[in-house]
């Protein structure tokens, strides 16, 4: 048995299922045993429908997706210094090249030699039996978390505590949400354990509004609108929200992001892809505002990140909404794709419950 399955996307909107040789690890490389492999909104954005993606974002067609994978060391090649065999690991999705100024602060996201290669973008991802991983690129998954629960901070949960530590999250914030997809889920879940106090949820599907209901991670929550700016000023004693988060890539929530921050307000825009029309000095200068851009995040703040997951008791599976096998990979896709869910897993062996 040295063969696998895999799903690659043809980018019209359909999952393919093929074969695949096992790979074996050379020297510094792992073999993983895939035990979950969730779904990001970039999957569907820039891969699903259509391959929209250039350079770090390109897609390149035949390579196993998913980048948000977590499974256990089956095979540790020669080499390896720190891990091995029977490890349960997070696959910090981008494998940069390890030498460059970006790779040496961490963030191997932001490295541009040609040896970066994106895990389900430019190399094989999640979306198989086994994964083919660099050692360097790994994060250990303490034994209080459960693979779905690392397969989330593979991408989104890392991209949201990132973003969150960029504007600083504490106790004094009223913070706004805009995009309830999994990302802004995720984050209403972190800026919660890091003390915010009043969370406001802005989301356009009803089947989300609802989910952002059900799992009770905000105090509010608003349909998009034209009125939105002012419901979050009546809800915040009239001044706004002290850090707003967008993770809809909408133009009109991204503007909502920045004029219902109040004076003095950060604002973070997670939400890739589009546009954003605004006033520089109504909405930004004259109220001392500042905006920032975040990608991803870096390997020590990954492991941070899992640390204080166990800390705080959360577990990024909570947001799951359905999970299916590797055959169904094509159902998984379709229903991420159609928004009536909450986080969608691929999963395998003992998370399949
Ligand atoms: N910055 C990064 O490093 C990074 C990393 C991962 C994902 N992302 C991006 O984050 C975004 C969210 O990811 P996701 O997996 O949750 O995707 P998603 O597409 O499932 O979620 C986006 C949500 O925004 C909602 N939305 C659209 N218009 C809106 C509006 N006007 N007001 C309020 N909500 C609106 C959609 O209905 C959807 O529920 C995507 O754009 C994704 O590409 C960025
Ligand atoms: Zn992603
Ligand atoms: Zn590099």
């Amino acid at each position: 048995m040295n063969k696998m399955k895999g799903a690659i996307l043809p980018g019209n909107s359909t999952v393919e299922l093929k074969e695949f040789d096992i790979p074996k690890p050379g020297h510094g490389e792992v073999l993983i045993k895939m035990k979950s492999s969730t779904i990001c909104g970039s999957d569907i954005r820039c891969i699903y429908h259509e391959h929209l993606g250039k350079g770090p974002e390109g897609y390149q067609p035949g390579r196993i997706a998913g980048h948000e994978p977590c499974g256990q060391i089956a095979q540790a090649g020669p080499g390896c210094r720190r891990f091995k065999e029977g490890d349960r690991v997070i696959i910090y999705h981008i494998s940069g090249c390890g030498l460059c100024n970006d790779c040496r602060r961490g963030y191997y996201i932001s490295c541009t030699s040609p040896y970066r290669r994106a895990y389900g973008w430019q190399r094989d991802g999640g979306m198989a039996q086994y994964l083919l991983a660099e050692e360097k690129d790994l994060v250990f998954l303490p034994d209080e978390l459960s693979y779905s629960d690392g397969a989330q901070v593979a991408c989104g949960f890392g991209t949201v505590y990132e973003g969150l530590e960029k504007i600083g999250i504490c106790g004094n914030d009223a913070v706004l949400i805009t995009g309830l997809g999994p990302v802004g889920l995720a984050a209403a879940m972190l800026a919660r354990a890091m003390g915010a106090q009043k969370i406001i949820g802005i989301e356009v599907l009803e089947e989300r509004i609802q989910i952002a209901e059900e799992k009770n991670l905000f105090d509010n929550v608003l349909k998009a609108g034209p009125e939105n700016v002012r419901q979050v000023r009546d809800l915040t004693g009239g001044a706004g929200a002290e850090k707003t988060v967008d993770c809809s890539a909408n133009e009109k929530a991204r503007l909502t992001c920045i004029q219902a921050a109040r004076k003095w307000g950060k604002i973070v825009f997670l939400g890739e892809g589009g546009t954003c029309a605004f006033q520089p000095s109504p909405d930004i200068i004259h109220d001392q505002k500042t905006i920032y851009g975040s990608w991803v995040t870096n390997l020590w703040r990954m492991e941070e990140l899992v640390e204080r997951l166990v800390r705080w008791g959360l577990h990024p599976e909570d947001l799951i909404t359905h999970r299916f096998p590797l055959e169904q990979a094509d159902e998984a896709y379709a229903l991420m794709a159609s928004g009536r869910c909450g986080k969608v897993a691929v999963v395998f062996d003992e998370e399949l419950k």
